[in-house]
């Protein structure tokens, strides 16, 4: 039997963590789990969000299921997500974002890989507060980081049928920064002749995504804009509770969704549990429990294929009258 750690967190995390184990369990996977919890609600007990035993647990299972975690605006403890990317080295984000039956939205045919430098960039943490009215960020770039995660962008087009690559800078204003991620993607990109190249800045990027985001595949950016765009591409195929994710490193891997505790619908049983859903899809994958993860991908197009949504998506389901639809498809 597979171990895998099983991160629960806070808001709504318990609510879909508790619906997507049920789910997984009747699709007859192999697979124990390891809980450990992690975020606002340990602090008073551990004095930290991210208890050293979570790490442990993640290095000696090498694979993390993790639902959203708190991380409390302005002062006070770092974010548990960043920590664990940095802890662990989970330099690639991975966020596929594709249209689901029956989800209306804006467009037809999106069929985006989002790959987010997981690392770096503004989110290095390096911050000083100069005088009271001045604070600085440093944006960190590597030539180490940038070249890595544009190799990783290449390798998942190469080993996922894709076609083109896309990088996304602010190369013309971050001459430096930017300059020196859009120089490593141009160097990587010499390896993989099979694969279309394509250099775009953000902003236009951003533009092009909300009239005709068909016309991209994967697209390679650091970490600040990835987090941004990513977010953006939620929203073209139904929102943030339709969206999945996965870091990866060359050692461990943790897959999560998009969207964060949605402290504004916690306790409610309204929650969307498909985010989570299709990250844990992704993961099984990843263990090579392939069976199951078809078996639970076909029920869950299924019930939307049904017309069965939570409210998110304009339906009228509760978070576990939607799980048992799922279930009942499995
Ligand atoms: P959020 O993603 O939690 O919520 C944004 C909006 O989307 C809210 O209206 C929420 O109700 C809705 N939403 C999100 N997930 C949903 C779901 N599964 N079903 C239905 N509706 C859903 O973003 P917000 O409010 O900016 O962040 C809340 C907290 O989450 C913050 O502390 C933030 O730092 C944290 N966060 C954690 C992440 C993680 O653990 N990986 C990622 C993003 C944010």
């Amino acid at each position: 039997m597979r171990r895998i750690t099983l991160i629960n967190g806070d808001g709504i995390g318990p609510e879909i963590s508790d619906a997507v184990v049920k789910i997984i369990t009747a699709s007859g996977a192999d697979i124990s789990w390891d809980i450990q919890t992690a975020g606002a609600d340990v602090i008073e007990k551990e004095g930290t969000p991210l208890p050293e035993r979570v790490l442990n647990s993640i290095k000696e299972n090498k694979v993390a299921l993790k639902a959203p975690v708190t991380t409390p605006i302005g002062k006070g403890f770092r974010s548990v997500n960043v920590q664990l990317r940095k802890s662990l080295d989970l330099y690639g984000n991975l966020r596929p974002c594709k249209n689901l039956p029956n989800v209306k939205t804006k467009f037809e045919n999106v069929d985006i890989v989002v790959v987010r430098e997981n690392t770096e960039d503004l989110y290095a943490g390096i911050e000083r507060q100069i005088d009271d009215d001045t604070a600085e960020s440093i944006k960190l770039i590597t030539r180490n980081a940038s070249e890595r995660i544009c190799k990783f962008a290449f390798d998942y087009a190469l080993k996922n049928g894709r076609k083109e690559v896309c990088v996304v800078t602010k190369a013309n204003i971050m001459k430096l920064s930017d300059g020196l991620f859009l120089d490593s993607f141009r160097n990587i990109s010499k390896n993989y002749p099979d694969i279309n190249k394509r250099e775009i800045l953000v902003d236009n990027l951003c533009m092009q995504l909300v009239q005709n985001p068909s016309q991209f595949d994967v697209l390679v950016l650091p970490n600040l804009y990835g987090d941004i765009v990513s977010d953006l591409c939620a929203g073209l195929i139904g929102g943030l509770g339709v969206a999945q994710g996965a870091n990866i490193g060359n050692d461990y891997a943790v897959f999560e969704p998009v969207h964060g505790s949605a402290p504004d619908i916690k306790g409610k049983n309204i929650a969307n549990p498909t985010a989570l859903l299709l990250s844990a899809i992704e993961m099984l994958k990843y263990i090579g429990q392939e069976k199951s993860a078809l078996k639970i991908e076909n029920a869950l197009l299924k019930t939307f294929e049904a017309n069965l949504f939570t409210r998110d998506l304009g339906g009228c389901l509760s978070t576990t009258d939607f799980t048992d639809a799922v279930i009942r498809n499995i």
